[in-house]
């Protein structure tokens, strides 16, 4: 299958969901081939997050990201960026459908408990910046 990398964010683990939130991933089919729990510096979530840094909300999305651990992860399925997309929701829990994670975990628009890839080019970076090469197979 391909890959796509994901981050269970800091307001999803403070309320305990790490356990929950797995199951839901793999029971969608999704494989996990890299998993560990990290606690990002500021300048780790503002490199992460560099696509945006020109967005009003940069300085509050760093700030949100490094509050407290977040524990990332490669995952395996065929077709995995989009189909993980669809597993995740809308950025907007709100406006998540029905089942998703972020309906069924996120918060808010700004603590929205989960990230996926947007793309196959991007889940490579992203797994990249998060795992040494001998962490992922
Ligand atoms: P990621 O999977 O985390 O990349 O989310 P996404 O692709 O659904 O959304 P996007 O890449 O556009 O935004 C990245 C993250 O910035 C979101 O997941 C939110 O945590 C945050 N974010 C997006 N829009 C807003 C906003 O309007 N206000 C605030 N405070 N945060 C936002
Ligand atoms: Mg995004």
């Amino acid at each position: 299958g391909t890959k796509t990398f994901t981050m269970l964010k800091p307001d999803a683990i403070s309320k305990g969901y790490i356990g929950d939130i797995l199951k839901q991933i793999t029971g969608s089919g999704f494989k996990i081939v890299a998993l560990k729990m990290t606690h990002m510096t500021t300048n780790d979530a503002k490199a992460f997050y560099e696509v945006h840094k020109e967005r009003p909300f940069y300085g509050e999305l760093v700030d949100y990201m490094t509050s407290g651990p977040v524990v990332s992860a490669i995952l395996e399925k065929e077709n995995a960026v989009d189909d993980f997309r669809t597993l995740i929701g809308a950025t907007n829990p709100d406006e998540a459908a029905e089942g998703t994670i972020r309906k069924n975990y996120a918060t808010s628009i700004s603590e929205n408990a989960i990230h996926g890839s947007d793309s196959d080019e991007n889940a490579t970076i992203e797994s990249n910046f998060h795992f040494a090469g001998r962490e992922q197979f």
